[in-house]
């Protein structure tokens, strides 16, 4: 039993996930050039993105600048090996038809955020200098905040988002995976709307579509509220009734002139599987067929699952080398079977079981 007077040691400082909501944000998306030099490239980055926040970030110290870096499952493998985050996998469909959780190609993701887009647009370039030539950018996004936090749909959007400590709790890996406490996972999907068919809904019903009224933004009564309401089917609850909570800061984008209206989801979490039920409930339903019908005026055309390392782990990623641990693997792994009378016990290959290891959620239901 640990002594309550020993200081625990302190949780590694996780990148700036739950940070406070911002005017404007850019959503990068990149794989990542397949050749040793361009994920030695990538390596170095890591230990360079902290310094490069700091000297734009320093130019406007209200903007709020900040940016979270994640990985996705196979760029881990190539780039860091083992040991690798305990929920990582490629990110998983959903749906079918016309409603579909599309997954598409993603090695990294940047989530640049602040309260001017100059600030967002300055370290962006910083950062995609570094990687010249080490990376392909795949989808990018420049996101505004919307009058009264309102998303492109007119809803205000981000209300029931946690805060604070309860926002930790939800999005912060703890002992439930300790070689990457303080990391977390994320979750985005690009949208478009037809907002032409969303416009020529009754507010009545965009209201039931979504489970609050529009102008005030306060939940519908549970007597009026569908099942196949937004609210309903992304509310997850533990057997015990406790809520399972994830940190969205969704943003809305679009070009007008071309008539793309468009809403970038992402959404923070300690494992994917929260997640992941939300978009089932959404997309397939809960039960089957009892879908989200705002998926009938907004389509996914992006998806993808990524691993967020803690700060200190992210800058150490640097001087991480596969090839090197994959050598020592093989070499414990040769010294093992050549003593063969003191049996192996060390297993070296990757947790490719899709084990979603979600420990962290304390008597949550398996949504499988
Ligand atoms: C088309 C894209 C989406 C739009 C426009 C949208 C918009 C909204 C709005 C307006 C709300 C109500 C206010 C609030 O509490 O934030 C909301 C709530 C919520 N959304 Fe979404 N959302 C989208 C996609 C998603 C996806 C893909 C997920 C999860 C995978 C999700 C999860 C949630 C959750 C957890 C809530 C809070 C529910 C509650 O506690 O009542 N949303 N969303």
């Amino acid at each position: 039993m640990p002594d309550p007077m020993t200081p625990q040691p302190a949780a590694p400082e996780p990148q700036s996930v739950s940070s406070s909501v911002t005017r404007s944000a850019i959503f990068l998306v990149a794989t990542i050039n397949d050749d040793p030099q361009s994920r030695a490239t990538v390596r170095a980055w890591c230990a360079d993105v902290a310094a490069l926040v700091r000297s734009v970030g320093k130019r406007v110290p209200a903007g709020n600048l900040s940016c979270v870096c994640g990985f996705g499952s196979k760029a881990w493998d190539l780039l860091f090996g083992e040991p690798r985050p305990a929920g990582l996998h490629p990110f998983r469909e959903f749906g079918s038809g016309e409603r579909v959780a599309v997954a598409t190609p993603g090695d990294l993701l940047l989530h640049i955020r602040a309260d001017q887009m100059d600030l967002c647009f300055e370290l962006a370039t910083q950062l995609m200098n570094r990687l010249e030539g080490a990376v392909t950018t795949v989808d990018e996004v420049h996101g505004f905040r919307n009058f009264d936090m309102r998303a492109m749909i007119g809803f205000v959007d981000g209300t029931e988002n946690p805060s604070g400590s309860e926002a930790a709790h939800f999005t912060v890996i703890g002992d439930d995976d300790p070689a990457f406490a303080g990391g977390s996972y994320v979750l985005v999907q690009k949208y478009l709307h037809d907002m032409k068919g969303w416009n020529a809904l009754p507010v009545e019903m965009q209201e039931r579509i979504i489970g609050r009224t529009k102008l005030s933004d306060i939940e519908l009564d549970e007597t009026v509220k569908p099942t196949w309401s937004h609210s309903s089917l992304t509310t997850l609850e533990t057997p015990d009734g406790d809520e399972i909570k994830i940190v969205r800061d969704n943003m809305p984008f679009g070009r007008p002139g071309s008539g793309e209206f468009g809403t970038y989801f992402i959404g923070y979490a300690r494992s994917p599987q929260p997640i992941e039920q939300m978009l089932e409930n959404m997309f397939v339903g809960q039960p089957p067929g009892n879908y989200d019908r705002l998926l009938d005026f907004s389509r996914a055309v992006t998806g993808g699952l990524f691993f967020v390392p803690s700060q200190p782990l992210f800058e150490a990623l640097a001087d991480r080398d596969p090839s090197a641990a994959a050598a020592e693997a093989a070499a414990a792994v040769s010294a093992a079977s050549a003593s063969a009378a003191s049996p192996s016990t060390a297993n070296a290959a990757p947790s490719g079981d899709g084990s979603l290891n979600v420990g962290s959620l304390k008597g949550a239901p398996r949504y499988e």
